[in-house]
């Protein structure tokens, strides 16, 4: 590419001259031959980029996400779910291409810089000097722009994942939006994310134009410049008019390959940010490793709290739970009892290995719970929560969610243990049904009832059910004996307010504020008229 310019300077020289048409016609010659591989070259170099961008972009999109699946839970509530959307949808096509785009970009340039240079100091070294000029002068007007371009830039990225936050809070919580008339609410907070953003786009995108207006003057002076020397040299006969017409066609061309090389590391600038928060994402260890290996044949499903102090990590100076101890023995139904916020779904999300407990230990079957290997201790644990959800997909889907390997009969017997079998059969489509978005397309029992069914396909050694009852018709505690006795010598937690649930109980801890305020059978608890007794009064 850079030995077009010559050429055609050439063949000015060959017209001056009149040197004949074989002479002409071997310069135009020349012209064509370098035009052509030159574009040749260039379409080659470029698809390969294209090409690898695209698969830099998918593999860095799924490593991300297969990142942040296996961070812990604390890492979710401090970090929205639109943000992370946002990360994977925005900011890793941003980032994947800072390697290849502005490789490309830099790779290009600089070869034709060196190559444009050459041509040009043989050309005329006076000129050269000249022309160089604009560099230094590019290389400052850059720098001070792109601090100031980086910072909008990055108010930019953050606005637009504000925008898609309001979104993602207002559709998926679109029922209660409903109960509180409050569309028009959102209308204006979405209303006021964009108007945000337009602003600091319009910012960005006016100082860019000013940019752009200034770096050009700076351009068009270094060429009046070269223009009004060449002119001198012309007089002088140093240099030929060919070679005068050659040297500003080089210039031009130089010129743009600087101003490309200065883009490119503007644009690395601009993608670092967005580069450095995948990197960060990418980099997170856990805090809650699952890194256990023990996977004993047989497991008994002794569960033991051992002094056991938590708080959350969003509250660390807040004690939720503090020196709790008791005891899960297979084969019972021991019931967490407590006021609201007394701390019992927190116990199961400790038992769940949601979180690390702060002090104390977690046993099951005397082996601290980190020890287990993942997959194996959330088929031996099976949790069904206060707020069960489901995923879209058939009801066959969500009820084997996460086991590879569930036979038909097996998921039938879970569905009907867990009293949904009837309105399953009477479905349409049956186990194919499609639950919709979280599970929204059934009733909350139905809900409640595939998630118990979710949790007994397992088989589970310990089973927990926190408030896992309160939606169902019929009597939870006949299922619940069934339930115990099912798989043997079960171990269940049973978190619940109903009285009728609790003296069902073989034993029941009660939790006040973070701490067991006494343990026992229900009716010991019920004769000693302590915390248990206020708890049935309430
Ligand atoms: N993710 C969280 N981050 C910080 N604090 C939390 C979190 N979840 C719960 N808490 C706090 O921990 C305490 C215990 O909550 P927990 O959910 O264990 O109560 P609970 O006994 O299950 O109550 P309920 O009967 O209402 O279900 C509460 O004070 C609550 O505010
Ligand atoms: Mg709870």
């Amino acid at each position: 590419e850079t030995s077009v310019p010559y050429c055609t300077g050439k063949a000015l020289d060959v017209l001056r001259h009149g040197d004949g048409p074989t002479a002409f016609a071997t310069a135009i010659g020349f012209v064509c031959l370098a035009s052509a591989s030159s574009s040749l070259f260039a379409g080659c170099r470029g698809s390969l980029f294209t090409f690898i961008m695209a698969r830099l972009t998918l593999r860095t999109r799924d490593r991300l996400f297969s990142g942040l699946v296996h961070q812990d839970l604390a890492f979710f509530q401090q970090t929205t779910a639109a943000d992370l959307a946002s990360r994977l949808a925005t900011d890793v096509p941003l980032a994947s291409r800072v390697v290849p785009f502005s490789a490309n970009i830099a790779l290009r340039n600089l070869g034709k810089v060196l190559g444009l240079s050459a041509f040009m100091l043989a050309l005329s070294p006076r000129l050269t000097l000249l022309a160089l000029l604009e560099v230094p002068l590019t290389i400052v007007a850059r720098k001070i722009y792109n601090a100031r371009y980086q910072m909008l830039q990055q108010a930019v990225l953050d606005a637009t994942a504000g925008t898609g936050m309001v979104v993602q809070e207002a559709i998926s919580s679109i029922e209660t939006v409903r109960a509180f008339a409050g569309e028009e609410e959102e209308e204006r907070r979405y209303g006021q994310a964009l108007t945000k953003m337009l602003g600091l786009r319009d910012q960005r995108d006016m100082e860019k134009a000013i940019f752009l207006l200034i770096r050009r003057a700076l351009q068009l002076a270094v060429q009046a410049l070269v223009l009004y020397c060449g002119h001198q040299q012309l007089r002088e006969g140093t240099l030929t008019a060919g070679g005068l017409v050659a040297f500003i066609l080089y210039q031009n061309n130089a010129g743009s390959s600087v101003q490309a090389l200065a883009y490119a590391y503007g644009d690395l600038l601009s993608n670092v940010a967005a580069a450095h928060k995948i990197f960060d994402y990418l980099d997170r260890e856990p805090a809650v490793g699952t890194g256990g290996t023990s996977e004993p044949a047989t497991l008994q499903g002794h569960v033991t709290f051992q002094h056991v102090s938590f708080a959350y990590p969003t509250r660390p100076e807040h004690l939720v739970l503090q020196d709790v101890s008791f005891e899960l023995r297979p084969g019972e139904v021991t019931a967490l009892a407590g006021l609201n916020g007394s701390g019992k779904s927190t116990c199961a999300g400790l038992l769940q290995r949601f979180y690390e407990p702060t002090a104390g230990e977690v046993l099951l079957d005397g082996v601290p719970l980190r020890d287990y290997k993942h997959r194996y201790l959330h088929r031996q644990v099976a949790l069904v929560g206060q707020e069960p959800v489901l995923f879209s997909g058939s009801i066959r889907d969500n009820i084997a969610y996460g086991l590879e390997d569930c036979r038909e009969e097996e998921i039938i017997a879970a569905a009907e243990a867990a009293g949904a079998l009837d309105f399953i059969s009477a479905l349409d489509q049956g186990f194919d049904t499609d639950v919709g978005e979280r599970g929204d397309q059934l009733s909350a029992g139905q809900k409640q009832r595939v998630a118990i069914a979710r949790a007994l396909v397992r088989c589970p050694t310990v089973l927990i059910l926190d408030e896992a009852t309160s939606a169902l018709d019929g009597d939870g505690d006949v299922a619940l004996q069934q339930w115990v006795q099912s798989g043997g010598d079960r171990t269940v937690l049973l978190i619940t307010h109903h009285p009728r649930m609790l003296e069902k109980a073989d034993r029941i801890v009660v939790l006040e504020h973070g701490t067991v305020a006494e343990m026992g059978t229900p009716a010991e608890l019920a004769a000693c008229g302590g915390p248990y007794s206020r708890l049935l009064q309430r």
